[in-house]
């Protein structure tokens, strides 16, 4: 097996977010947020779970930083909870809450750890959904004044920054999908959503170089890498309407300061933008959007193959259809599709031409759990990053600006809509016990990055026989 060498001083980490993992959401004056009242609500959460508990990390921070420690993990990717620094989300600031971070943060620096912060990964608080959530105008505000809060506190020792994470998953899922918080359904609540969310990224910006001079700054997208399911023309222009809404949306704004021209004429033909307009974008808008910023996160997981949906009334809805076999799928239903990292990774530099770019999520769910002696034998997992590892070192063989890698995700946390039945860990979680095992996939982690390296898993004898 040869080494494929990653560059001196990339950037091993793994991720998480404050609602998946923290618990204790009535506790030190935190808020509600978005995702406790939807949690509550009858079969929005596959197993009727919430975050309450988690994986007690509030309390247990301690023992997560000696697991990160023994992993060697050189970073984390961990994020604030908004209604705990703001419990109504403006106003007041919660200093207990302020303070739990403060510590982790310094936890972090002993233990010879970056923190990277993300400040909003969906946890909205409840107050402002009331007063009318990410859709309204006055949220832009309200994220900037809690950027201010926070980075005031923390921005002498966190050098780096995520405004948003994943800003589709919020719009889209959030607003039109209605399978995330705040569980709307209406298409032209989340293309406001989305507006104002980038919005938001481009005031927060300022706020943290004024704050936390010479930090680094950045914000983190989920893109997904997507093929025609044929070479005709009607599965092409399925791919680019789901190219368009997914990818471009995002990246067209922040890059080069404007919304995708055959994006927003689609919306129109659909009916969401009376006049072709959207009103809600004010004339100075866009070019604060396109601030310049530090760094692009890239969540990776899968690729979307798209097929063009023919019923006529359907004809803004492209659809995207599997083709891998089940084995090839992870427990999400997700195609294990390594290269489309690589696909994405240079067409964005190829593109955009980002200043740099991480791998700020990247993982499998398995629902691998502890076999005889209490091993977690998670060899797919393994396989999964390393195929996706491979990939990476090789985009930075070809020009890829990459620094670093973060994986989804360190314990077995909640999983959103899926509940705790989704295990993304490298660490089995035992939710009676509140017992974390480290599972085989850590352990190959940290050798990973011990060496710096990943193996290419092809014995010797066979690549001298090829
Ligand atoms: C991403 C989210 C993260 C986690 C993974 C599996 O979309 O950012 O919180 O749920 O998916």
């Amino acid at each position: 097996m040869t080494d494929r060498v990653f560059p001196d001083g990339f950037v091993w980490g793994v991720a998480t977010s404050a609602y998946q993992i923290e618990g204790a959401t009535r506790e030190g004056g935190r808020g509600e947020s978005i995702w406790d009242r939807f949690a509550s609500r009858p079969g929005a959460v596959a197993d009727g779970s919430s975050g309450s508990v988690a994986c007690d990390h509030y309390q247990r921070w301690r023992d997560d930083l000696k697991l990160m420690k023994r992993l060697g993990v050189r970073a984390y990717r961990f994020s604030i909870s908004w209604p705990r620094v703001l419990p109504h989300g403006r106003g007041t600031v919660n200093a207990t809450g302020l303070d739990f971070y403060d510590s982790l943060v310094d936890g972090l620096l002993e233990a010879g750890i970056r923190p990277f912060a993300t400040l909003n990964h969906w946890d909205l608080p409840q107050r402002l959904q009331e007063e009318g959530g990410w859709p309204a105008r006055s949220t832009v505000e309200a994220f900037a004044s809690y950027t201010e809060a926070v980075s005031m506190r923390l921005g002498d020792r966190v050098r780096d920054w995520t405004t948003h994470n994943e800003p589709w998953c919020i719009a889209t899922l959030g607003h039109e999908q209605g399978v995330h918080a705040p569980g709307l359904r209406d298409p032209v609540a989340a293309l406001r959503a989305s507006h104002h969310l980038l919005l938001s990224h481009g005031r927060a910006v300022p706020v943290l170089r004024r704050n936390s001079p010479g930090a680094r700054v950045g914000i983190v997208l989920n893109l997904v890498p997507g093929y025609p399911a044929s070479p005709s023309d009607a599965d092409r222009d399925a791919l680019r309407r789901f190219d368009g809404s997914f990818n471009r949306w995002y990246l067209d704004p922040i890059f080069r300061g404007h919304y995708p021209p055959d994006v927003v004429e689609d919306h129109a033909r659909a009916g969401l933008l009376p006049r072709g307009e959207m009103p809600w974008v004010e004339e100075p808008d866009l070019a604060a959007i396109a601030v310049p910023f530090d760094y692009l996160g890239v969540n990776y997981y899968s690729r979307a193959i798209l097929r063009s949906d023919r019923i006529p009334e359907a004809e803004n809805a492209p659809r995207s259809v599997e083709e891998a076999p089940p084995e090839e799928r992870t427990d999400m239903g997700w195609e294990v599709y390594p290269q489309g990292l690589g696909d994405i990774l240079s067409r964005v530099q190829r593109e955009y031409r980002p200043r740099e770019i991480y791998v700020t999520e990247c993982g499998a769910a398995y629902d691998t759990g502890p076999g005889p002696g209490r091993r977690v034998a998670d060899g797919r997992r393994e396989e999964f990053l390393r195929a996706h590892l491979l990939v990476a070192q090789r985009a930075i063989e070809d020009g890829v600006p990459l620094s670093g890698f973060f994986l989804w995700t360190l314990i077995d946390n909640f999983e959103w809509q899926h509940g705790f039945t989704k295990h993304f860990g490298i660490v089995w979680l035992d939710r009676a016990t509140q017992e974390r095992t480290l599972k085989d996939s850590a352990l190959w982690y940290r050798d990973v990055i011990g060496a710096n390296a990943v193996d290419d898993g092809v014995p010797v004898l066979a690549r001298r026989l090829a």
